[in-house]
């Protein structure tokens, strides 16, 4: 597969069949991933590959605490919690697609069981935890937006080289709201950052949700052409 099909193929997934990705598969899109560039080559991502009962504690004990507590989230990366325009705009019109054309809030009911669905990873086998030094990430002037530049490029090469597999992914910020409760199953240092997770697994085609694609804006929108 050419890197322009797997850009344009690439979409989140948020159905996943049962199937286990082979070990040998999933080490080696990693290894092909983290060809990604970083700044003076210092590579700053590590990764926490996690599938099988272990996974399955994380889910568990996310489901259990519930996405009540999400305002309280430990979230080591912190989500944004100001959308001006036009990204407050952006997000109405995802969301309208997203329930086919119904304009009005999401009940609280409907809201939980989408948070319920993200934190088991949408029946995906395996999460890989997007993990960064805290000492690299939170630095005396502030936080070290470079490294998560470098991290992002190392993600997306996972996303697009999945496509290449047949795999599906979604990275999600959903995933790490609890950070505690994945340090209680899986070995992650204190002095690492939890920065995101990325569920993998073979997507569930027949289910609708996968069919979902999400438009962009046009490009003379978000580009300006110098000196042609
Ligand atoms: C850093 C990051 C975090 C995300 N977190 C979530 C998440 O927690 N749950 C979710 O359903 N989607 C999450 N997404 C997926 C985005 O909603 C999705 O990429 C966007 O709507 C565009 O859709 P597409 O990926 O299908 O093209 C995340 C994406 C990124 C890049």
């Amino acid at each position: 597969m050419d890197v322009l099909q797997a850009i344009k193929e690439r979409k989140s997934i948020r159905a996943f069949k049962p199937d286990q990705v082979p070990l040998d598969l999933l080490k080696k899109i990693l290894d092909d991933a983290m060809r990604a560039p970083s700044w003076a080559n210092t590579q700053p991502w590590e990764f926490a590959v996690v599938t099988g009962k272990k996974l399955k504690a994380i889910q568990d004990a996310f489901v259990k605490r519930g996405p009540s507590a999400m305002p309280g989230s430990q979230s080591e990366v912190p989500r944004p919690y100001v959308f001006p325009e036009p990204f407050a705009s952006r997000i109405k019109k995802m969301q309208i697609k997203e329930r086919r054309g119904r304009t009005s809030e999401l009940s609280k009911e409907e809201m939980e069981k989408k948070m319920l669905i993200n934190f088991t990873n949408y029946g995906a086998t395996t999460c890989i935890y997007l993990l960064m030094d805290k000492s690299y990430y939170k630095q005396e002037k502030g936080i070290n937006v470079w490294g998560m530049y470098d991290s992002g490029s190392a993600v997306q090469n996972i996303m697009l080289l999945a496509v290449n597999y047949g795999l599906g992914t979604i990275a999600q910020a959903m995933a790490v709201v609890y950070p505690d409760l994945i340090r209680q199953e899986i070995d992650i240092p204190q002095d690492k950052c939890l920065a995101l997770g990325i569920a993998i697994g073979y997507p569930d085609w027949d289910n609708e949700v996968t069919k979902d694609f999400r438009d962009r804006e046009p490009l003379d929108t978000m580009v300006k052409f110098y000196g042609f």
